[in-house]
């Protein structure tokens, strides 16, 4: 641990614990810039990037912020190079066999959410360790999407909805917000309040497409691997000013 890390582990006196995000969500982009920018290759970005999320989660505890969501792998990221998706496949596998002790022991509970059937089998038997060794945890609820793209979860969601009324179990005017919601990889967790993105891009990259109707966005110039507490304190001050009105006057 760094001693900013330390100095930051109590909420910060100029935060209002009482109008926190119940949840925050992050894509956490830059990795690679960070690691050129220090003549390293790209695959030493995501590994800083790691110790970036895990520091995030852990201040997500000490500061009572209950759920994390965070932008691991998405379905258009097969298409970087063979290596990258190989050492980003086997980093996810390495990292949950590392950190899960530790998880279990903080009371996380980590939920995998995406297309998962067509992650690498080692990869998936760790998924479903963490996941069912942790589903009892009362403490942050750490939601990492892995192979996930939002207009694919929608879709998945409409042929779940489409197999039920068809079987009778559902009738089309049943169909509402919560009910589809129900029916989203995300039905374990409130929707977001915030989302960050990091490295100064002002996309939503098929991130969470249902779920960010009313998040308030917060992006910094900044590089994951750089986002480090006293970021994350500026990005929750910036949220505590806005005035959120969910589309009231
Ligand atoms: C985007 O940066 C980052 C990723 C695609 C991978 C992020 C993954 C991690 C930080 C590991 C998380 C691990 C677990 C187990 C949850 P980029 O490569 O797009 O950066 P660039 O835009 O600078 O090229």
């Amino acid at each position: 641990m760094t001693s900013k890390q330390t100095i930051f582990q109590d909420l910060p006196t100029d935060l209002d614990r009482y109008r926190l995000p119940k949840h925050v969500a992050v894509i956490m982009d830059g990795n690679g810039r960070w690691a050129k920018s220090r003549g390293l290759p790209r695959i030493m970005g995501h590994r800083r990037g790691v110790d970036t999320l895990k520091d995030l989660l852990r201040c997500c505890k000490d500061w009572g912020i209950p759920a994390l969501t965070a932008y691991a792998f998405s379905t258009e990221n097969w298409g970087r190079p063979l290596e990258e998706v190989d050492f980003l496949m086997t980093l996810f596998e390495r990292v949950l066999r590392r950190e899960l002790d530790e998880m279990i022991q903080e009371n996380v509970q980590i939920k995998f959410v995406g297309d998962l059937s067509s992650l690498p089998s080692s990869l998936r038997t760790e998924i479903e360790r963490s996941m069912a060794l942790t589903q009892d945890n009362q403490g942050t609820r750490f939601t990492v999407a892995t192979n996930y793209g939002g207009r694919q979860e929608i879709v998945q969601a409409c042929q779940k909805i489409a197999h039920q009324v068809q079987q009778g179990l559902v009738q089309p005017d049943e169909i509402d917000e919560a009910l589809f919601a129900r029916h989203l990889y995300t039905a374990h967790v409130s929707d977001p309040d915030l989302l960050i993105r990091t490295s100064g891009e002002m996309r939503i990259s098929n991130f969470l497409l249902w779920q960010l109707a009313y998040a308030e966005f917060y992006i910094t110039q900044t590089l994951w691997p750089d986002f480090d507490r006293a970021e994350f304190h500026r990005a929750l001050c910036a949220y505590q000013k806005r005035d959120r009105r969910f589309g009231k006057v």
